[in-house]
């Protein structure tokens, strides 16, 4: 169904030539059938997002969710990975928890369990209620659909349609919650000027968080906050490790940076949230890319090119202009606000 750019009238072709929102358009090629992610290579067959980078991340997010515990003064913690991709991060934590915590593994995801996977991990397509302990959602948000809108010549902010081929065109006035949503939150006053509306996602976290009975969730993804958002917005594709047009065809990812700002203030209802920089997290969780002492090159030289790689591997998830400068959004329910290791 769509909007006809002079009229607003709603037409249905089916010939696959249909005009569509951005947001319907990017669920139907992410998730509908034959959707880009419900395919069997997984989105690490196409980008690398920190679970790939390195172990160290599922090392740190462990380490974060033994200090959940702690707080909770319990021995037995649900760990909760939402946007879970095949697995990778919820396997990695349960690898490295210590023994003697007992968890509760969860990986909510749209598409189909993965063979092999630990069994341990319940596989589920809806957010688990009550949880107590660590929800964690690496690269989620900026995958929840959401419209696009511009402001035409005259100044009117539209949302943009665009057809399964990637070719564009303005159609109907913004109105409604969306409108309030820009004016909060992503003002356009230029004409030309666009921005993702990132309502869902806002709706998204606020659920996620709301399933929390205790202890923390985590939201990490490039994003943004108000006062420097990107002026034409970021929607974006990935294609076999590379960055592509977006085309909502199915053939590729489709994605944006989030307004991480509005998703803490849609949850602060729950608890209040705080935005920090992976670079800040992880050191305080303990990953390092300082280099090893030379000394050790002699005394341990395997242990040297171990720590030599491992280093090398920190480097990369705290880089600046890289992982390093995603953002981590944390909220603490039934504790005070504070950074995800604080
Ligand atoms: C970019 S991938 C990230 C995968 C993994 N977290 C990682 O960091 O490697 C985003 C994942 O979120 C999943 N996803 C998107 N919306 C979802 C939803 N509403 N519920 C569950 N999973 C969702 C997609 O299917 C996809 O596997």
């Amino acid at each position: 169904m769509t909007y006809d750019a002079a009229g607003g009238t709603v037409r249905e072709s089916g010939d696959g030539r249909e005009w569509r929102g951005w947001r319907e358009a990017t669920e139907r090629a992410l998730y509908g059938p034959e959707g880009f992610f419900l395919r069997p290579e997984g989105p690490a067959g196409h980008f690398r997002t920190s679970v790939h980078a390195s172990p160290l991340f599922a090392a740190a997010v462990a380490r974060l969710l033994v200090a959940t515990a702690e707080e909770l003064g319990t021995g037995e913690v649900d760990l909760v990975d939402v946007g879970a991709g095949r697995g990778e991060l919820v396997a990695g934590v349960l690898a490295a928890v210590p023994a003697g915590l007992r968890v509760r593994a969860y990986a909510v995801e749209r598409a189909a369990r993965p063979a092999g996977l630990d069994p341990r991990v319940e596989w589920t397509g809806r957010l688990p209620e009550g949880v107590r302990g660590l929800l964690f959602a690496n690269e989620w948000l900026d995958n929840v659909p959401v419209d696009v809108a511009e402001a035409d010549g005259d100044g009117t902010v539209r949302y943009v349609e665009v057809r399964a081929d990637g070719a564009e065109r303005l159609g109907a006035p913004v109105g409604g919650a969306d409108a309030a949503w820009l004016e909060r939150w992503w003002p356009l006053a230029e004409p030309g000027a666009r921005a993702e509306i990132g309502r869902p996602r806002d709706e998204a976290w606020a659920a996620a968080v709301g399933s929390l009975a205790a202890g923390r969730a985590v939201a990490v993804d490039y994003g943004h906050v108000r006062g420097a958002r990107p002026p034409f917005g970021t929607l974006t594709g990935f294609r076999a490790g590379r960055e592509v047009a977006p085309v909502p065809d199915g053939s590729g990812d489709l994605t944006s940076h989030v307004a991480m700002d509005a998703c803490a203030a849609a949850a602060h209802a729950r608890a209040p949230g705080v935005l920090t920089v992976q670079r800040e997290e992880l050191a305080r969780l303990g990953v390092s890319g300082a280099r090893p002492p030379l000394a050790l090159a002699s005394s341990d030289p395997a242990g040297y090119v171990r720590a030599l790689a491992a280093a090398g591997e920190a480097a990369e998830l705290t880089a600046r202009g890289g992982l390093g400068d995603f953002l981590w959004l944390v909220h603490r329910v039934g504790g005070g606000a504070a950074t995800a290791a604080g």
